[in-house]
């Protein structure tokens, strides 16, 4: 059941899980960045939760709380290094010491290098399993010489693959023509099918690993149009990027969307959040979904979708059927890349 990253012999669950709303407060440009209030002691219990019940890849940033979900994730996994996969992120520049993280990006060689040597010291490991450009809009120069110092820091051990996060397919496609990578991170969710990207990833034999596959929690049934998040949590906060909540509340309709499809999603003794990973898995065999967590009880939910498996290809045309004329391709082209 478990997969490889890309043609690596890096073997991984197929379901990780994202730890950014474990990094706690930060802003991005002056924006609340995280998820609101994080206890580090539940977001430890949950990932050694997940790790027994067989899930083995997590996903993280340096951005994430400016280092603070690295050194949790370090935290969780040090007794238990070789049995995990971890994937972190570089590129966006900050500020520790005042929490921010800034628009602007950094890719140049010696940048890079600092940033891997900081995310090691974080993660309490002498390895990333999988260090990704976090930088989705990179110019080729800066592409090329991107790679370049990835495959240096791989001779060197310092990582075993890389990848890259973007939303841009033509990018990624050119990515995979020129280097060794392993994985692009992408948006996928039901709301929202990229077949142009998943043709990228299937064609070139990289994992494409699914970031907001809960469409930022809302896939999970438990808001409704008069739900209201705070304006420290992402989904309250102003940034444009934030497609499936305006002003902290669910976007109608997306909601509607849902309800369109719950019936199907839900078939089988599966939660929404089952069935909307389900969906994931349905789509492609390359698929490897990395939902948001903040509690044991929310992993043990997500863990649970994998024995169930992916949707019946009955089940997804009939999805398709249903939303197609609705699904989301726009980008998240204004978040600053
Ligand atoms: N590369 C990038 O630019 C990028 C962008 C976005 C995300 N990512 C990665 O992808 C990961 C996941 O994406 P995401 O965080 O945007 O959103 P997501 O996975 O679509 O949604 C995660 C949120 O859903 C809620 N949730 C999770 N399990 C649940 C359950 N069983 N029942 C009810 N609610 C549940 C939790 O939020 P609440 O409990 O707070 O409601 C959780 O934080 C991130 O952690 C990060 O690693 C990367």
């Amino acid at each position: 059941m478990n997969k490889t990253l890309g043609k690596t012999n890096i073997e991984v669950s197929p379901l990780g899980l994202g730890c950014w709303a474990i990094g706690g407060q930060f802003t991005l440009d002056g924006i609340p960045d995280g998820w609101g209030e994080v206890n580090d002691k539940e977001s430890i219990e949950a990932i050694q939760a997940a790790i027994a019940m067989g899930i083995n890849f997590f996903d993280t940033a340096d951005a994430y709380g400016v280092g603070h979900s690295e050194q949790v994730l370090g935290q969780a996994v040090k007794e238990r290094r070789n049995e995990v996969v971890i994937a972190t992120k570089f590129g966006y520049t900050n500020n520790e010491a005042t929490k921010e993280v800034f628009g602007r990006h950094d890719v140049s060689p010696a940048y890079i290098r600092q940033a891997c040597e900081r995310s090691l010291r974080r993660l309490e490991t002498d390895y990333i399993d999988l260090y990704q450009i976090h930088v989705g809009g990179l110019s080729q120069e800066e592409m090329n010489s991107a790679i370049e110092t990835l495959n240096r820091l791989r001779e060197e051990g310092m990582i075993r693959s890389y990848g890259w996060s973007t939303w841009d397919a033509a990018r990624a496609e050119q990515f995979a023509l020129q280097s060794e990578g392993a994985a692009i991170q992408h948006p996928l969710n039901v709301l929202r099918g990229d077949a142009e990207m998943v043709s990228v990833c299937e064609r070139y034999g990289l994992t494409s690993i699914n970031n907001s596959p809960l469409a930022m929690g809302l896939l999970s049934g438990k808001f409704n149009p008069d739900s209201k998040l705070p304006d420290t949590d992402v989904r309250g906060s102003r940034h444009e990027w934030v497609t499936y909540f305006k002003e902290g509340k669910p976007v109608p309709a997306f909601l509607n969307k849902l309800e369109a499809v719950r019936e199907i999603l839900t078939s089988d003794n599966r939660t929404l959040v089952q069935g909307a990973l389900a969906w994931l898995w349905g789509r492609s065999s390359a698929a490897i979904p990395i939902p948001g967590f903040k509690t044991r009880k929310q992993v043990e939910e997500l863990a649970g979708a994998v024995a169930r498996g992916p949707l019946s290809q009955e089940q997804m045309v009939e999805i398709e059927e249903i939303l197609k004329p609705d699904i989301v391709l726009e980008h998240d082209r204004s978040r600053p890349q």
